[in-house]
C-alpha cells in the first residue's frame, strides 16, 4: 500500500493566519538524491536501497519570511485551536500537513522546558548549560513529537495497523497515538531489556505487544521483513514522518532561547533518528533565515553501543560498523542505527563531535540531574556525562551556550534508580570497582520504627554525614 507523497491540505478552519493552503513535500534518497512521488511501507529508495527523506515542505515553495513565522508561532501560543495547543503541529509550516485536521491525531504533544542546570554547570564548568525536557511529553519521551505526525499519516493512509520495534519509548509511544487515532498497535521489543515502566505503557494503551527473544537489532530486522508481508504501517524512526516531527523540538528550543542560536546541541545517540531530526531543522532553519549560524550537534552514546563512535573514528562515517550492544541505557542499546548516514551528515554540517561514555559516568550523571529536580532516564544523562568529556578535550569552552537534549522522563526506569541508590547497579559487575566513586551521590531509602526520635535522629545524621550533598550547608 504506498502511500502518496503530495497532499492538498483543506484550508485551515482554525484561522491562524497566515497559513498554508496547499502544502507539497516530496520523499528523496538520502543516498542517490532520487526523489520519489510514493513511498513503500520499508521508507527504502526503489534504486539503491538507502533510507528516504522528507523534502520540498511548504516554506520552501511559499517562502514565508522568517520574522513572520515567528510572530505567528509565538501568536499560536495563545490560541485554544487543536492544532495550535499542540507543540508539534504550532510549527505547521515545517511540517508535511495532512489533508484535513480531522485527521490529526495528537495529545498536545511538544511545549517541553527548557530548564538551566545550575548544578550541572558548576561541575561542568560551562557557565550557560540547560536542558530541553522531551520526557515532559505525554508518554514521556521524545518519541511523541514525531508520533503525532507519522500516527497522522498512517489514519490518513487508511492503515488498520501500526507497528514499531522498541527499546520501549518507541513502542509506548506508539501505543497511545493508536489508540488516539483509532488503530491498532503491534509492538515488537527484545524480551527481558526493557524497562518495565515503558513496557507497561504499551499495555496500557492496547497495544498488542510481543517480546522477542533477540536484541532492538533483531526486532526491526522482522519488521522490515512483516511490512513487506502485511498491511502494517511502520512507525520507527526509519518512516520520515516521524523525524519532521522531531524536527520540531528544535524549532521549540531556539523560539525559548529568543532565536538566539546556543554553541552546542547535545544529543543521545541510539537508532540516530533523534539527532538526524534536530540536525535536519537546524539546516532549514538557517536556510529560512530563522537563525544566524548553527549550533554544533553533538552525539554521545554508551561505551557498550558506540556504533557511530566507531563509525566516525574507523571508517571516516563512510560505513556502518555495527556492534554487538550491551548498556544499562536500554534506550540506546543499538548496534546497528539504521539512520547512521542522516546523522553522520548532521554532525559533520554542523561541526559536532561523537563521544562515548561508560557505564558509571552515565549512573553519575543520571544522578546528578536528578539533583537538580529535574530528572531523566539514563540514556538521556549520557548527554551530561558526555560534554564533560567535550569540556576537558576543550572542544566546548567554559562561556559557550550548551543545551543538553533530555530524551526521557526519570519514571521510564525506576529499576535503574532504586538500583543505584541501594547500591546494587554494578554489584557483581566489572565496573563495581569504579561505581565506589558515586556512593556520595546515592540516597537509599531507610527503614526505621515510626518513632519521632528515630526520625529526628536521621535528620541529624544526615546533615553531618552528607556534606557533599548539593544543597547541604557547606554548599550553599
Ligand atoms: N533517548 C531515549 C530515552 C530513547 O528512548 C532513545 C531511543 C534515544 C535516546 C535514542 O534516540 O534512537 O533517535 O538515536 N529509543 C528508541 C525506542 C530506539 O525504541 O524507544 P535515537
Amino acid at each position: 500500500m504506498p502511500l502518496s507523497a503530495t497532499s492538498d491540505r483543506d484550508k485551515d478552519k482554525q484561522g491562524s493566519q497566515p497559513d498554508l493552503s496547499k502544502v507539497t513535500f516530496t520523499f528523496r534518497c538520502i543516498g542517490c538524491g532520487s526523489p520519489t512521488a510514493a513511498a513503500a511501507q520499508d521508507f527504502r529508495c526503489s534504486h539503491c536501497n538507502n533510507l528516504l527523506e522528507i523534502t520540498d515542505p511548504s516554506w520552501k515553495l511559499s517562502g514565508p519570511n522568517a520574522a513572520a513565522l515567528k510572530s505567528m508561532w509565538r501568536e499560536r501560543r495563545s490560541s485554544n485551536a487543536t492544532l495550535d495547543l499542540s507543540g508539534v503541529w504550532r510549527f505547521r509550516e515545517f511540517l508535511p500537513v495532512p489533508e484535513s485536521e480531522q485527521q490529526v491525531v495528537t495529545l498536545r504533544e511538544g511545549n517541553t522546558p527548557l530548564y538551566e542546570l545550575p548544578l550541572s554547570s558548576r561541575i561542568t564548568g560551562v557557565s550557560r548549560l540547560y536542558g530541553k525536557h522531551q520526557g515532559m511529553n505525554p508518554t514521556g519521551s521524545f518519541k511523541d513529537a514525531g508520533m503525532t505526525v507519522a500516527a497522522t499519516f498512517a489514519r490518513q493512509a487508511g492503515y488498520r495497523w501500526v507497528a514499531c520495534a522498541s527499546t520501549g519509548n518507541t513502542s509506548a509511544s506508539m501505543a497511545a497515538y493508536a489508540a488516539r487515532g483509532g488503530m491498532r498497535s503491534l509492538v515488537l521489543v527484545p524480551e527481558g531489556k526493557i524497562s518495565w515502566s515503558k513496557l507497561s505503557q504499551a499495555l496500557d494503551y492496547g497495544a498488542l505487544t510481543c517480546q522477542l527473544r533477540t536484541d532492538f537489532d533483531g526486532c526491526l530486522r522482522l519488521l522490515q521483513e512483516l511490512v513487506r508481508r502485511a498491511p502494517v504501517y511502520q512507525l520507527n524512526s526509519i518512516n520520515p514522518f516521524r523525524l519532521e516531527g522531531q524536527k520540531t523540538a528544535a524549532i521549540e528550543l531556539l523560539e525559548q532561547l529568543d532565536w538566539q542560536p546556543p554553541d552546542h546541541i547535545v544529543l543521545p545517540g541510539g537508532n540516530l533518528g533523534n539527532s538526524s531530526a534536530i540536525g535536519k531543522a537546524l539546516l532549514e532553519m538557517l536556510d529560512i533565515g530563522l537563525i544566524s549560524h548553527l549550533p554544533k550537534l553533538s552525539v554521545i552514546q554508551a561505551e557498550g553501543a558506540n556504533a557511530l563512535v566507531r563509525t566516525l573514528r574507523e571508517a571516516e562515517g563512510k560505513r556502518l560498523i555495527s556492534v554487538p550492544a550491551e548498556t544499562r541505557a536500554t534506550a540506546i542499546r543499538i548496534g546497528n542505527p539504521a539512520s547512521w548516514e542522516k546523522a553522520v551528515k548532521v554532525i559533520q554540517a554542523t561541526g559536532g563531535a561523537c563521544e562515548q561514555v561508560s557505564e558509571v559516568e552515565i549512573a553519575q550523571a543520571k544522578a546528578e540531574i536528578g539533583a537538580e529536580g529535574v530528572g531523566c532516564e539514563p540514556a538521556s544523562a549520557v548527554t551530561l556525562a558526555g560534554l564533560k568529556k567535550l569540556v576537558r578535550q576543550g572542544f566546548v569552552k567554559p562561556d559557550e551556550t550548551v543545551v543538553l537534549v533530555l530524551t526521557g522522563n526519570l519514571l521510564k526506569d525506576p529499576d535503574f534508580t532504586m538500583e543505584f541508590h541501594r547500591g546494587d547497579l554494578f554489584r557483581g559487575t566489572p565496573h563495581e570497582r569504579a561505581a565506589d566513586s558515586l556512593k556520595a551521590l546515592r540516597h537509599p531509602p531507610i527503614v526505621l520504627d515510626a518513632t519521632l526520635d528515630a526520625v529526628i535522629q536521621t535528620l541529624e545524621r544526615a546533615e553531618k554525614s552528607d556534606p557533599a550533598h548539593p544543597n547541604a550547608k557547606s554548599n550553599a
